[in-house]
């Protein structure tokens, strides 16, 4: 299981401190939350501050993209060093198309759904997705709590993937600690987001520790 601190939780004057508490520590990616403003109520960071971030960070960067229409950005993710690069399918008129994209620009193809999104609009593309980001709160803010219907789509989700003998990752985003992130795993979670849980706490180093024994 990897875990992936989500950055929008750090201290924004000391980034490069808390990257480098993410690199020493046993964190897997670094969670890159980019918000427009439009698809969310929320705006977060762009392009600079992804570049400063990977200037520091010596873990791969877990790009969600939570804007409107991300095709424009695709090349300049790759461009900036982004491992994985998910797109909202509420935000992707073509998202078959928006995938193959991503992929030819050599990231991981990641989806992300909305709490309100059911896991089998993606049947017929599943196997086109490197990485399921299921939302386990409303995306446009950290430090919410936690959706407990999650639980059955990431079941569901796990379903899915072997039913149709695919190789994607199990991504879970909001709200996670230490109660859910078990229960996460045994559902069948391959990668947990943490912001706040981490990044609030006295020790986010032993934090993150204890989030990987799950
Ligand atoms: C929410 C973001 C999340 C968020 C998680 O829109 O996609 O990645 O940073 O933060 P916590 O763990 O605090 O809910
Ligand atoms: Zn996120």
């Amino acid at each position: 299981m990897l875990i992936a601190p989500s950055l929008l939780a750090a201290d924004f004057a000391n980034l490069q401190r808390d990257i480098e508490m993410v690199n020493r520590s046993q964190a897997d990616w670094f969670h890159i939350d980019i918000m427009d403003g439009l698809f969310v109520p929320n705006i977060s960071y762009g392009m600079p501050v992804v570049k400063a971030i990977k200037a520091h960070a010596q873990k791969p960067l877990d790009v969600h993209l939570m804007i409107v229409d991300p095709d424009r950005y695709i090349s300049e993710f790759a461009r900036l060093g982004s491992y994985t690069l998910s797109v909202h399918y509420e935000a992707c008129t073509h998202l078959h198309r928006t995938l193959q994209a991503i992929k030819h620009e050599g990231m991981l193809a990641g989806v992300a759904l909305n709490p309100h999104t059911p896991i089998h609009v993606l049947e017929d593309i599943i196997t086109e997705v490197d990485l399921l980001l299921i939302m386990s709160v409303n995306p446009g803010f950290g430090g919410q709590s936690f959706i407990e219907n999650t639980y059955k789509k990431v079941s569901q989700a796990k379903e899915l993937i072997l039913k149709s003998h695919a190789k994607t990752l199990i991504e879970v985003d909001g709200g996670v600690n230490a109660q859910n992130a078990p229960k996460l795993v045994s559902a069948g979670a391959d990668v947990l987001v943490a912001g706040n849980f981490v990044f609030s706490a006295p020790d986010p180093e032993k934090t993150i520790a204890e989030l990987k024994k799950d």
